[in-house]
């Protein structure tokens, strides 16, 4: 069985850890690709809810091997407290089940106080970071000063480079910034600390994932963030410093496209983003209340109120493109209920035209006006629906209209967080 991989089609937030947290209950193999401590999802099993920022939410199924993958930047110290809060719980946490990528990128302190530095100096442009030191990590990565995961297996070695590179940050914190410099004695202790407890878990997960899709295991691919957050087809500047796309998926694991069997793009039924930077269908009244209060749209890692508005198939369609997505996964459309009635946003208007396709430029994207189809919207509950043909004729219709404006099935429909709360249009 090859691998199935499950991208965000929006801003992130999609509610990507549900339909995780559903196919991973079938799979051999968990892998996440991106990202680090900036992202967050909650998973609820049976009564218990768990909170994952860094781990794939696979390591709650006993049989499931989780894998942080190389496109992953790592922060050991929210790690290991992660790995605490699964352990005080009763969940597995040994190194048999979960492996950190030798080649993963290691977010350290430095990072996210020039994260923070860099955020306070840009003012009112500020990108609206989760200032977890993700830029700045995957900076290091690029301009090659970075340290790698591999060298946690040698502690002591890891110290000195970290003391190094904690001297050499300091001068910029302090010089440029005119920030206090870090403590570097004390994190050097800390972070030795942090390294000798994580060596055991840091693999060669290249090799691994490979051995598992060439044995026929299921292997899933999970992302973080999403498609309008990604370094090259977000909103630049307005985005993360990683690939949620699913050309991610390929390099952050180190597998090649033919084991790719399908791409489920993850969107919610209406949109989301937190932070700066232009979101052409963002409202900013009562409708916004409603779906952020209904909605709970409040970020899992920062606590921030999400900006919202309706949903904007301009995004959806430039997500199925560069993702060539082969099935939606609906989410959250019970949080529409009784808003009468519902836009969707099929094109916008530039400076007179119509544009179809979504622009590659934030000064674009923010003179963009919105161009809505109107539904009429439903009042019935439909928490509790299980099929298609049983949803009020407007949901339907929604639903038929996200398809045709982006040319690609709806196979999944979430209409509550619970795991029944869904209906299945194709086999997942
Ligand atoms: P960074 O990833 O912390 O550098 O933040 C860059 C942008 O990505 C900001 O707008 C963040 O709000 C956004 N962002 C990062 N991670 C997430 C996430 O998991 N969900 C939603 N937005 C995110």
């Amino acid at each position: 069985m090859p691998a199935i991989v499950i991208v965000g089609a929006q801003w992130g937030d999609e509610g990507k850890g549900k339909i995780t947290d559903m196919l991973a209950e079938r799979a051999d193999v968990v892998a996440r690709y991106n990202g680090g401590d900036n992202a967050g999802h909650s998973v609820q099993l049976g009564t218990e809810r768990f909170a994952l920022h860094q781990i794939p939410s696979g390591i709650l199924y006993p049989d499931c091997l989780c894998i942080m993958g190389n496109g992953m930047v790592v922060n050991p110290r929210t790690l290991n407290r992660e790995l605490d809060e699964l352990a005080s719980r009763g969940v597995d946490i040994s190194p048999r089940r979960l492996k950190l990528s030798d080649r993963a990128h290691l977010n350290l302190p430095h990072h996210q106080a020039l994260d923070g530095a860099a955020e306070a100096a840009r003012g009112n442009k500020a990108i609206g970071t989760t200032r977890r030191g993700i830029g700045p990590c995957y900076a290091d990565k690029a301009s090659r000063s970075g340290l790698r995961a591999a060298e946690l297996r040698a502690p002591a070695h890891f110290g000195a480079k970290l003391r190094a590179a904690l001297e050499e940050k300091n001068r910029w914190l302090r010089d440029f910034y005119g920030q206090d410099p870090l403590d570097v004695d004390a994190l050097v202790d800390e972070y030795v600390a942090h390294a000798e407890r994580l060596a055991p878990y840091v693999a060669d997960t290249t090799l691994l994932v490979n051995q598992a899709l060439a044995a026929g295991k299921r292997v899933l691919c999970e992302g973080a963030q999403g498609t309008l957050l990604d370094l090259d087809h977000g909103t630049y500047p307005y985005v993360t410093s990683s690939y949620p796309t699913v050309g991610g998926a390929l390099v952050g694991l180190g597998i090649g496209p033919r084991w790719v069997d399908r791409v489920i793009g993850v969107a919610k039924a209406y949109t989301s983003r937190v932070g700066a930077g232009p979101c052409p269908t963002e409202l900013f009244d009562e409708v916004a209340d409603h779906i952020v209060e209904v909605g709970r749209e409040y970020g899992t890692t920062t606590g921030r109120r999400r900006r919202v508005g309706w949903l904007d198939l301009v995004v959806l369609r430039h997500a199925a493109r560069v993702n060539s997505l082969d099935q939606w996964a609906l989410t959250l459309l019970d949080v529409l209920t009784g808003l009468r009635p519902l836009r969707l946003a099929v094109a916008y208007e530039h400076e007179g035209r119509e544009l179809r396709d979504f622009p590659s430029d934030a000064e674009t994207l923010a003179a963009c006006q919105p161009i809505y189809v109107e539904l009429e919207g439903w009042d019935e509950d439909i928490t509790g629906v299980q099929h298609f043909g049983d949803l009020p004729a407007a949901a339907q219709e929604y639903i038929r209209l996200i398809e045709e404006h982006t040319g690609v099935p709806v196979g999944l429909v979430s209409v509550g967080p619970e795991r029944r709360q869904t209906i299945l249009r194709m086999p997942l």
